[in-house]
């Protein structure tokens, strides 16, 4: 055994400095039968990252033991007895999520002004200073963090508690009701259908030990942010905005609501404030001029920073490879690395 994980230890979890061994993903490794080496791994959520182990494992163990025929399995268990709207009753003195260090949850009045492509950006920032990061995807109606964090065609298996595992990629612990869908198919749930589908992220889902979960939120100030608020420990949301006066007046609105429903807002985020053309470096402000300025005066929230309009980040939120992930240096990603920083000052960490 202790050869066999000798061996083990020598192989990386992929984009990470720990091994597999290190990091509890190995069950048991053993000489078998008159010729085998059976290896048995635990706690891989994402398949291609299982399948590239899976390739490690047997180019390493093949040359070291030629003779040795070796198997390599995972396990897991499928996630068939969770229904994902059944009602779920919660006492009403429990705050979800509370095991969880810091909840931080992203929302904007306006849909499409970037939350997810914040959400993600800021988790992966997180992560790189060397936090343990998590997500979870609140847009039950449209659930992006699939796609933007390349994780698509994953499909979430249970262990042996019964419980969901999360998705990983990038270092990021995430669930997303994308994960239990197929392609193409509307969520057309509300109200209670929805709510239901959340606590069961919250209190379903067996969440490791995090730093920070951010949360995902849906446009708007409807029953996800008022069941969010009601029933699960966050700790601050996050406002994000565009410059022009369509976008800041409805981030007003959710600035309001949640003061109202004493959640505390971190800051405000300013996403595609400008445009800074790549021959001249002169800024062109496409969307106006100071609309994160003037609501962070107007009602004393913290500005976190101004994000570049970049096409980069589009076609890499689409190709499921963030751009603070492929691009570290951009402006774009320099940003959010000085917004995790204010962040983490708000946390007095
Ligand atoms: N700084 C940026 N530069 C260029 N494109 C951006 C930028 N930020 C976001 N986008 C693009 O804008 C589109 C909308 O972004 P995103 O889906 O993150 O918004 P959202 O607020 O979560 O939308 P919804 O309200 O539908 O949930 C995406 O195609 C995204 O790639
Ligand atoms: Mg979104």
């Amino acid at each position: 055994m202790d050869k066999l994980l000798n061996v083990l230890k020598t192989i990386k979890y992929p984009e990470m400095d720990r091994d597999i061994v290190d990091f509890g993903m190995v069950k048991t490794a053993d000489f078998i039968l008159e010729n085998e080496i059976s290896v048995v791994l635990q706690n891989i959520t994402n398949m291609k990252k299982y399948e590239s182990i899976k390739k490690e494992i047997l180019k390493k163990m093949s040359s070291k033991y030629p003779e040795k025929n070796i198997s390599v399995e995972l396990l897991k268990k499928d996630v068939n007895d969770v229904n994902l709207n059944k009602n779920v009753n919660i006492k009403s003195d429990e705050k979800l999520l509370g095991n969880i260090k810091h909840v931080i949850a992203v929302g904007s009045g306006k849909g499409g002004v970037g939350k997810s492509t914040v959400t993600v950006s800021l988790a992966i920032a997180m992560a790189k200073k060397g936090y343990k990061v998590g997500l979870l995807d609140a847009d039950i109606w449209g659930p992006s963090v699939p796609t933007m964090m390349g994780t698509e065609s994953e499909k979430p298996f249970a262990n042996e508690k019964n419980k969901i595992l999360p998705i990983e990629n990038f270092g990021i612990q995430m669930m997303s009701i994308g994960y239990f869908l197929e392609e193409n198919t509307p969520v057309i749930w509300r109200g209670p259908l929805v709510t239901g589908a959340l606590k069961q992220f919250m209190t379903e889902v067996e969440w490791p030990e995090l730093d920070y979960l951010f949360i995902d939120l849906p446009p708007g100030t409807g029953d996800v942010q008022l069941t969010l608020a009601q029933s699960a420990k966050i700790d601050g949301v996050i406002i994000v905005t565009t410059p022009q006066k369509i976008a800041y007046i409805d981030a007003i609105k959710g600035i309001v609501m949640f003061q109202k429903l004493n959640i505390p807002v971190i800051g405000l985020l300013e996403n595609m404030s400008y445009f800074e053309c790549p021959d001249t470096r002169k800024k062109h402000y496409i969307f106006g001029e100071g609309g994160g300025s003037m609501v962070s005066e107007k009602f004393n929230v913290p500005l976190l920073g101004k994000v570049p309009i970049d096409p980069k980040v589009t076609i890499q939120g689409d190709e499921g490879a963030p751009i603070i992930e492929v691009f570290p240096d951009s402006s774009v990603s320099q940003a959010y690395f000085k917004s995790v920083e204010k962040i983490v000052s708000y946390f007095n960490e």
